[in-house]
């Protein structure tokens, strides 16, 4: 089954398709720009407004309850003085990156369900976000890259689907066949994973490590080498996002009890994720105008 790649002709692979996408312009600069001392409010704002579309979306989510702020937001300039760069650099990023991969062919034949994925990676994003929130330990960890993290953490199963779709159709068969996951499905059948496939796409993005690890090691949190956190944040969260909310089921037990002591590394109790992932559907209904 496996076609023997090895990784450096799978990355070849990747890199020579002609229209890999890469960030576009205005989400490219704000990441380069965001950090700068000289970066000010005014200059983001300016940046963000080039584009009519986002910077709708900016303004809706601004007033949106999943940020809670009080008094209306008028302007962009507003938003990023009240938000804070953190706050629109993420939000910025995580529409980006949505609308480069929304919409394409979803015919009923498919094996990947789109609205699935994004229902799964929104869900996934909320609860890392709640994860950094609760946490009782004072590491950096900030919920807002928690949250694009959680968002963008199998940003390379789409980029399969558009681009390397039978491998990916060829993982999800033999994962449904197998019972294994699709991750155990990908190594298995092709020799990389939707992980190899986030770490070459983003290589070239100017992303912070922060958000990039959860993308490269949400599966396997024992080997990310630095911001230990946030990989955690994501991989407890992808765990807690595949369980079926607002029931106290068994398998939401077993999957506590297995991730207790990891939850443990932020702090955080069996009680905690109980907490969690009972105020789910209420923080998934806040955070719904991302993917719509
Ligand atoms: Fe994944
Ligand atoms: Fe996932």
């Amino acid at each position: 089954m496996n076609q023997n790649y090895t990784i450096e002709e799978l990355q070849d692979r990747i890199k020579t398709i002609a229209n890999l996408p890469t960030l576009p312009h205005i989400a490219t600069r704000l990441m380069q720009i965001v950090n700068l001392p000289s970066t000010s409010a005014d200059v983001v704002a300016s940046l963000v407004s080039q584009d009519v579309s986002l910077s709708a979306k900016v303004l809706r989510l601004a007033n949106s309850a999943f940020y809670g702020v009080p008094k209306s937001i008028n302007t962009l300039n507003n938003a990023v003085v009240i938000l804070g760069f953190k706050i629109i650099q993420t939000m910025v990023l995580s529409l980006t990156v949505f609308d480069m991969f929304v919409g394409g062919d979803d015919d009923s034949g498919a094996v990947f369900d789109r609205n699935n994925f994004w229902d799964h990676s929104l869900r996934c994003g909320v609860i890392s976000r709640m994860l950094a929130h609760k946490r009782r330990r004072n590491f950096a960890l900030d919920p807002e890259e928690a949250f694009c993290a959680g968002l963008l953490h199998d940003v390379g199963k789409i980029v399969m689907e558009q681009y390397l779709n039978q491998d990916l159709n060829r993982a999800l068969r033999h994962a449904g066949a197998n019972g294994v996951s699709v991750f155990e499905a990908e190594k298995n059948v092709l020799g990389y994973t939707h992980c190899d496939v986030a770490s070459w796409l983003t290589g070239s993005w100017s992303l912070p490590d922060e958000i990039v690890q959860p993308l490269v090691y949400h599966h396997e949190p024992e080997e990310a080498a630095i911001c230990a956190d946030s990989v955690v944040a994501c991989h407890i969260a992808d765990i807690l996002s595949k369980i079926e909310t607002g029931a106290e089921s068994e398998a939401a037990g077993q999957a506590i009890e297995t991730l207790a002591p990891k939850a443990d590394v932020l702090g955080l109790s069996a009680k905690d994720l109980w907490e969690i992932l009972n105020e789910v559907p209420a923080e998934m209904e806040r955070a719904s105008l991302f993917i719509r």
